[in-house]
């Protein structure tokens, strides 16, 4: 058995467990875990849901259990569903790994573009969605808040913009807060599943931070008040996460 499914395996059992008590679980593996390490590539069967390595309710009150679990299950399961389909109609596909599809949407034949844009998008965002948010939050490391400060001003000003710029995406889409090569931090946003992966986004540089601001994604318990899911959400980042990926 592939060591990535044997890991899934093992966490929904974990997950199932926490879920039925109540308690947070943290697997350090899979919590560690990044979206290119817990999908498969298509070759080897098929794209699969990576756990979240925290309980559905470890998130309350900020974000509800059910939403975590309808999101998490549901949402997210149909777009790798979906995007496992694409990739069977088109033989030139598989193989790929998850960013090598996202990276080369131009040249995907016309046929399957959109899905793999849509599908492909929306696997690889939530998987580092549920790796960026949790119930530890840890610390900002000073590399990344001195690059905060340096590019923003504070972290108060960058909240303030990154929330801006969040809650001002029309219809669905995603914030994001991104590095590029030279470590130069940058806010932007993308609609729908689109992602700065994309040989088509705008902007360039890799995501170290993201928030979703679909509906489904915050409103059993927030309904029209994504200003207030935004404020929420800096109560759930895992900052020592983000700050890995600023450093790595
Ligand atoms: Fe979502």
């Amino acid at each position: 058995m592939h060591t990535t499914r044997r890991n899934f395996l093992k966490a929904g059992g974990l997950l199932a467990a926490g879920a039925a008590t109540g308690l947070s679980v943290i697997p350090g593996e899979l919590f560690a875990a990044t979206p290119a390490e817990t999908a498969l590539p298509a070759g080897e069967g098929a794209f699969m849901l990576p756990p979240l390595g925290y309980a559905y309710a470890a998130l309350e009150p900020h974000i509800d259990a059910r939403t975590m679990e309808i999101h998490h299950t549901k949402h997210h399961q149909a777009y790798i569903t979906k995007l496992n389909a694409a990739v069977e109609k088109e033989p030139s596909l598989k193989g790929k790994t998850l960013e090598q599809l996202l990276g080369n949407i131009k040249l995907t034949p016309e046929a399957v573009r959109s899905d793999i844009r849509n599908h492909g998008g929306g696997h690889w965002n939530h998987s580092f969605f549920w790796t960026i948010i949790g119930p530890v939050q840890g610390a900002v490391s000073e590399k990344l808040t001195a690059a905060i400060t340096r590019d923003f001003g504070s972290m108060v000003l960058f909240k303030e913009q990154f929330e801006k710029k969040s809650v001002g995406v029309f219809g669905s889409g995603w914030g994001w807060l991104v590095k590029d090569a030279k470590g130069k931090l940058s806010i932007i946003s993308t609609p729908n599943q689109d992602n700065p992966l994309m040989d088509i986004a705008e902007a360039a540089g890799r995501p170290i931070l993201g928030i979703d601001v679909w509906e489904h994604a915050y409103y059993l318990n927030y309904q029209n008040r994504r200003a207030d899911y935004l404020k929420a959400f800096w109560n759930v980042v895992n900052w020592q996460k983000v700050s890995e990926l600023y450093e790595s």
